[in-house]
């Protein structure tokens, strides 16, 4: 039925996206991508109700299948590039059935990670306001079922970011870097100023025993660190973006490597550095779950940094969301290109050089989703979602070694096939620390994929035309 027809491999090809990135342009796409909500947010539950101290095992276990599938994807995105990402690597050396499965999570992963990252945005937004004695009524900051009538300020963010994704992506770029040097700036400060509060005392015990609460849920303990670690995951999402910029970087096979394992590298080290000291500075009982890194300095006296850190969290975040935004537009061009989804989405605008009605049209869908539903209850998806294509693109690498040997291989992954069994094996494992309402919504959404490709997808495939 054809289901596992591939698509021939063309690393080079000029697709009208403008080839205008280099490495520290990627690297800095990852950064931006990898830094957000995760550290400035998600720390302070992870570490107050899951792991303890033991946030950093967390961030190292995550941190590690992240860092098998990366050279996974150092490989791949090297080899074979393109704006699909993991969809156009497992088109070219898996099949139809199961590109259309990866890419379909794909879309699953940027779309809801950039409409909860909105949300976290609006947040610190209103946060910043407060500082400013503004104050935005509840009923324009949340969404109905929250309610409110809209969240507003993620919905403006939204479009303003498709405004700027539209333009062009070196002036994305540009903004893109720009606001990383303001987040790692804060990242620095906190790092620099907190450093010297640490007291060692609050590290223990490093793995808070095991308690159940009211609802029956466990925390703390091996266990906690091991959902830690699943639900921090979110932390690292991101440097897979890098690799949806393919078409738009100069010296793909060279480039994208760099781009790729370096944020990872950077932030990975961030994170663990940045946790060790949040909770040795902040017992972690007292570690505030809302902005856990903003309130630490406040708990050690230096509310001036407060301000400071907000501002870095919302650059930050600003640019996960950016990233993110510019991922799924690239994935999804890459798949109505093939045909999977309607041609017509795939154009591109001769003069910006970019996808300007798919950029508008997914942008008016995430502000949507981030300004009316209640998408953050169900935030969890997107680790679970980006947990599954990591696991594919692992599966790739194997698989593409034994039926394509020849293939030019600028960037080898150490050690097939051990390397890439680690990273199904981690990513597995990391899935399975998930909680049953997240893996239940995964798969109506994979179910929803499924019946797409076999009602329009399978039939008006390219390749099916060509055949
Ligand atoms: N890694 C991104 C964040 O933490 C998605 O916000």
């Amino acid at each position: 039925m054809g289901l596992f027809r591939t698509k021939p491999i063309d690393v080079n090809a000029n697709t009208g996206l403008k080839r205008c990135l280099g490495a520290f342009d990627l690297t800095m796409l990852g950064i931006g991508c990898i830094i957000g909500t995760g550290i400035f947010v998600l720390t302070g539950v992870v570490a107050a109700q899951h792991s303890g101290p033991a946030i950093v095992l967390s961030f190292i276990l995550s941190g590690t299948a992240c860092a098998f599938a990366a050279l996974c994807y150092a490989e791949l995105a090297g080899a074979i590039g393109g704006a699909g990402s993991a969809y156009g690597y497992a088109y070219c050396g898996i099949g139809e059935l199961i590109a259309w499965i990866i890419g379909w999570d794909l879309i699953l992963e940027y779309a809801i990670a950039t409409s909860t990252v909105a949300i976290g945005w609006s947040g610190y937004f209103g946060k910043i306001l407060e500082l400013l004695g503004l104050h935005l009524p509840h009923a324009l900051s949340n969404a109905p079922l929250d309610g409110g009538i809209a969240n507003v300020p993620a919905m403006v963010i939204v479009l303003l970011l498709s405004v700027l994704l539209s333009i062009g992506v070196s002036e994305s770029a540009r903004f893109n870097t720009i606001m990383v040097f303001v987040k790692l700036t804060a990242v620095g400060i906190f790092i620099v100023v907190a450093a010297p509060h640490v007291n060692t005392a609050n590290w223990h015990p490093f793995i808070p025993p095991q308690i159940t609460d009211a609802d029956g849920h466990s925390h703390f303990g091996y266990h906690g660190v091991l959902t830690g670690a699943s639900l921090i995951f979110f932390a690292y999402i991101g440097f897979d973006a890098v690799s949806t910029a393919a078409e738009e970087t100069i010296k793909p096979q060279r480039n994208l490597p760099i781009g790729i394992i370096a944020s990872l590298v950077i932030c990975t080290i961030l994170y663990i550095v940045v946790s060790g000291i949040l909770t040795g500075v902040v017992h972690y009982d007292k570690i505030d779950i809302m902005a856990p890194i903003a309130d630490a300095l406040k708990q050690i006296g230096i509310g001036w940094a407060e301000a400071l850190i907000s501002i870095g969290a919302l650059a930050g975040i600003t640019t996960v969301m950016l990233v993110l935004y510019f991922g799924l537009t690239r994935v999804v061009l890459a798949m109505s290109r093939d045909g999977l989804l309607p041609k017509p989405m795939a154009r591109v605008n001769p003069k910006t050089q970019t996808p300007v009605r798919l950029i508008l049209g997914s942008g008016v869908v995430i502000a949507l989703i981030a300004g009316l539903s209640p998408i953050a209850k169900v935030a969890q998806l997107v680790n679970l979602g980006t947990l599954a294509a990591f696991f594919m693109v692992c599966a790739s690498v194997i698989v593409l070694r034994k039926t394509r040997p020849q293939l030019k291989r600028p960037f080898r992954t150490p050690l097939v096939p051990l390397v890439p069994l680690l990273g199904m094996g981690f990513c597995a494992f990391l899935m399975a620390g998930l909680p049953a309402i997240t893996w239940e919504a995964f798969f109506i959404w994979s179910a929803l994929g499924l019946a797409i490709y076999f009602i329009y997808s399978h039939s008006h495939s390219q390749l099916a035309e060509q055949s």
